[in-house]
């Protein structure tokens, strides 16, 4: 056998999994399709659960975020000029940290290079083979030449677009997935933030929000439809778009200047079940896509590594395979709350093409609702700090 667990993709999932396995002294083969300039190059979301913090502290993957990332005690939610500020450390004794995705990245290649770990970048056409057998097999083709690695198990870390989740058999796998009409236009400034902690914005014009990474570099993000191109937006526009959502006063603190990275993503609700077929297990991406806007996509993915790692541990070095014969349905009870939590948050604070004014009083009362009810804002709170392991 030539590792005992292949991993397949070297985004978060993929470099948070091999981290902690090997660890706890079990090998593994990372194979990356892009280069590592590629993977650094994404910018994504920028918040961390508490467990996932926890995560990385376990993994020695903290000390970067501990200095450079910023605890959050809680954020906003507004409906115009009614703002909603729901305090998570009150309600559930817990924060949120804000450390970019693209650093939690960074930090774990650079513990993969100090431990020496095996991460193959550019490979092609990688097959999953003998899923079903006493070891099973990856093949990849690199620099042109076709390659073949045995091992014990199979994690499929590879994202929406990989290839493991089409390894499943497509008559054994059930998929749920709802589609947003609409998508996010974000951009990165170099510009303190308009606030000291994140504001999701319900407006008539549509959603907006307010985030950052550090004190000199902001992150913003507004709805717009998704027949939208980048091209279509200049930052003026930008800027003068997201200020009409904005709550006024915080509009008119506002400093705005240059975007130094434009993008328009689309949003989507997805799962995959099972995450398990024979000796490969998904996990991440791979396995569900959550719309952004409950921030749970990086940290859906620490969960579920959280419980694979577990898993795999227990098999590999006491034979208990219980963790591995649990995890699809361990992962998913949990996967399923924060797809409820993603899905309910973007319902609640989008507006949607040919709705009738009703949909817009139903917004306006949500909000009316939490600022009003304690209750509410904790049932917010404990789904954003994220739900228990
Ligand atoms: N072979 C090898 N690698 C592949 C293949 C393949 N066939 N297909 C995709 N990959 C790689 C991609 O290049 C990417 O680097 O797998 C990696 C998957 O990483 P992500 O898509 O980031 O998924 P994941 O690691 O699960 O992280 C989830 O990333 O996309 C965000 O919002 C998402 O925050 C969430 C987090
Ligand atoms: C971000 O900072 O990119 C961000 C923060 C919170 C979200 C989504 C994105 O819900």
């Amino acid at each position: 056998m030539d590792t005992q667990v292949a991993i397949i993709g070297g985004g978060p999932s993929g470099l948070l999994l091999s981290q902690l396995l090997n660890k706890a002294g079990i090998s593994t083969i990372v194979l990356e399709r892009s280069t590592r300039e590629h993977v650094l190059s994404r910018i994504r979301a920028g918040i961390l659960e508490w467990g996932t913090v926890e995560m990385l502290r376990k993994a020695g993957v903290n000390l970067r975020m501990e200095s450079e990332g910023f605890p959050h005690d809680g954020c906003y939610m507004t409906d115009e000029d009614l703002m909603v500020h729901i305090d998570f450390k009150e309600l559930t004794g817990k924060q949120v940290m804000v450390y970019g995705q693209t650093e939690v990245t960074a930090d774990l290649y650079a513990a993969q290079d100090a431990m020496g770990t095996q991460i193959i970048h550019e490979v092609e056409d990688v097959k999953i083979l003998d899923l079903d057998q006493e070891e099973a097999a990856v093949e990849y083709t690199l620099k042109g030449e076709r390659k073949r690695i045995t091992c014990a198990y199979v994690a499929g870390c590879d994202g929406f677009h990989g290839v493991s989740r089409k390894t499943i058999p497509e008559e054994k796998r059930r998929e749920f997935e709802r589609v947003y009409p609409f998508g996010w236009l974000g951009i990165l400034s170099e510009t303190p933030p308009c606030n000291d902690e994140l504001i999701y914005c319900n407006s008539p014009r549509g959603f907006a929000l307010a985030s950052m990474r550090n004190a000199k570099l902001s992150r913003y993000y507004i709805q717009v439809p998704l027949t939208d191109k980048v091209e279509d937006w200049s930052d003026e526009a930008f800027w003068e778009e997201l200020k009409s959502r904005l709550p006024s006063e915080t509009a008119a603190k506002m400093q705005t200047g240059p975007s130094i990275e434009k993008s328009i993503a689309p949003l989507r609700s997805f799962v995959s079940e099972p995450l398990r077929w024979g000796r490969l297990f998904l996990v991440g991406d791979a396995a569900h896509i959550v719309p952004p806007t409950g921030a749970k996509g990086l940290n859906l993915a620490a969960s579920d590594v959280h419980y694979l790692h577990e898993a795999l541990v227990d098999a590999l070095t006491k034979g208990d395979m219980t963790g591995i014969d649990t995890y699809s349905e361990v992962a998913l009870k949990r996967i399923w709350k924060a797809m409820r939590f993603s899905w309910s948050m973007t319902t609640m604070m989008h507006r949607f093409d040919g709705e009738d004014e009703f949909a817009g009083a139903m917004r306006r009362s949500t909000l009316e609702h939490l600022a009003s009810s304690e209750t509410a804002r904790r049932e917010l709170a404990e789904n954003y700090i994220g739900l228990p392991y």
